[in-house]
């Protein structure tokens, strides 16, 4: 299921890794999320096609595209620490465009991305959040993700003072502190 390519219209959703060819569609569900102003920090997709074709094809990373009819309508990335005091750490972005929200796909491909995350001997996953984004945190506390600490007031979000929640899994369990 996670590597199938799809050829046809399925009309289901397909959880796979992308390949260069995502790149257009890639943007486009990132543009439209970011459009939304309140879930991501930027507000524009900064990559050109060209340029995201060659993050895709980067082995250090993961990018995940969710896909319906053949449209991207979710994508998942994991981006490895790139020195050797941070390389058992990675961080997690996610997005799933507007209408394809609350049916599981944020939670398949996340537990895709953690069993990537297992292979490729990255120890602890994090991610930043919103405060104001409680379904996001609810769903990346059901998976197992938990707060590590607060950026208090870090974003100015219409008018507001929002804080950033700092988030980690623990794919190395036994890094854990003890309870
Ligand atoms: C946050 C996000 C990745 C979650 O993915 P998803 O596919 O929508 O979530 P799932 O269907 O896997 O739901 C998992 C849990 O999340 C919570 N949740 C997600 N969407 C919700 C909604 N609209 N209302 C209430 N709870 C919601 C629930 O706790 C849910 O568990 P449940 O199904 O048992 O109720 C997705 O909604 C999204 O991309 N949102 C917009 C962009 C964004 O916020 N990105 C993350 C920035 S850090």
């Amino acid at each position: 299921m996670l590597w199938k390519k799809p050829t046809e219209l399925t009309h289901e959703y397909i959880i796979r890794k992308a390949e260069p060819s995502d790149a257009s569609g890639i943007i486009s569900c990132m543009q439209s999320v970011m459009d939304e102003k309140v879930y991501l920090v930027g507000e524009y997709y900064m990559l050109t096609e060209r340029a995201e074709q060659e993050r895709i094809k980067s082995l250090d990373d993961l990018t995940l595209v969710a896909v319906l009819d053949r449209k991207v309508v979710g994508v998942l990335t994991v981006q490895r620490g790139i020195y050797r005091k941070n390389k058992h750490t990675a961080s997690l972005g996610i997005a799933i465009m507007a209408g394809h929200r609350h049916k599981g796909i944020g939670t398949r491909m996340i537990k895709q991305a953690i069993e990537w995350c297992e292979d490729q001997g990255i120890k602890k996953l994090n991610l930043e959040v919103f405060s104001t984004n409680v379904n996001a945190i609810n769903a990346y506390k059901k998976i197992g993700f938990e707060i590590e600490g607060f950026r208090k007031k870090q974003f100015l979000i219409e008018g507001e003072y929002v804080d950033d929640v700092l988030m980690t899994y623990y794919v190395d369990p036994s890094l854990k502190d003890p309870q």
